[in-house]
């Protein structure tokens, strides 16, 4: 099985809430079941370009005009999303760990989604209906807030719209560990918040560790 970690935080592990539970996760992970291979992109380390007008152009102008055959400028332009989506493509779970900014994901992790859900590559049109190019089973998002957020909270646009882009491609197994009220709520609160999202993350690591995979038959 392929995990792929994709984390967008630029904190160190031992400030960041986030990065504490995606390594209470992995832990877990690696404990329950050492066969499972794990890629991790740091996107901080290897940040993800903007979409740029020749990129957009590579990606989506075949798509949108029939016969569109991208210059080489485009095409050059394209590399990022390419190579990355390839990546997601190889990938039976998908793990997002951040932090909410401006109620929201980092702007780094908006600009990996914008290169890696890209039509042709991980989706394509079919009529009027999406069909996914992937096989991700499951998304595991690993999340850390200062705010208390109860559940459909109308502030959260950070799960909300991971949401939706994932569902887009076929993805529905979605499952969160979230350390909310990190600040502001006393630091028993923010302990308390923070363990509970911990056991969360290990009880969803261990549910990854017993995922059976598609023609994978168990012995
Ligand atoms: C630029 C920035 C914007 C933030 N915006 C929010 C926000 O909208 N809502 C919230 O609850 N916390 C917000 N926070 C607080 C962080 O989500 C909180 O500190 C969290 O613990 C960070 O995760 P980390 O510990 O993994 O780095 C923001 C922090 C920063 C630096």
């Amino acid at each position: 099985m392929n995990v792929l970690h994709i984390c967008a935080n630029p904190r160190p592990v031992q400030e960041s809430v986030s990065k504490q539970l995606a390594a209470a996760f992995f832990m877990r992970l690696a404990e329950r079941n050492p066969d499972i291979n794990v890629t991790n992109v740091d996107l901080y380390q290897s940040p993800p370009p903007f979409l740029t007008l020749p990129a957009f152009r590579g990606v989506w102008q075949p798509v949108i005009e029939a016969g569109y055959k991208p210059t080489t400028g485009e095409y050059n332009a394209t590399a990022y999303s390419r190579t990355h989506a390839e990546q997601l493509k190889q990938a039976d779970v998908v793990v997002l760990t951040m932090p909410m900014w401006n109620f929201s994901m980092p702007a780094i992790m908006k600009a990996w989604l914008d290169q890696v859900v890209a039509p042709g590559a991980t989706f394509e049109f079919e009529e009027a209906l999406i069909k996914p190019l992937h096989h991700i089973q499951k998304l595991v998002l690993l999340i850390a807030s200062a705010d208390e957020f109860k559940e459909d909270d109308a502030r959260d646009g950070l799960t909300r719209e991971i949401r939706a882009t994932f569902e887009f491609i076929g993805v529905t197994d979605i499952a969160i560990a979230w350390a909310d009220g990190q600040h502001g709520h006393g630091e028993d609160e923010a302990k308390e918040h923070k363990d509970i999202a911990t056991e969360t993350a290990q009880d969803i690591a261990d549910e990854v560790a017993e995922m059976v995979m598609p023609g994978v038959v168990e012995a």
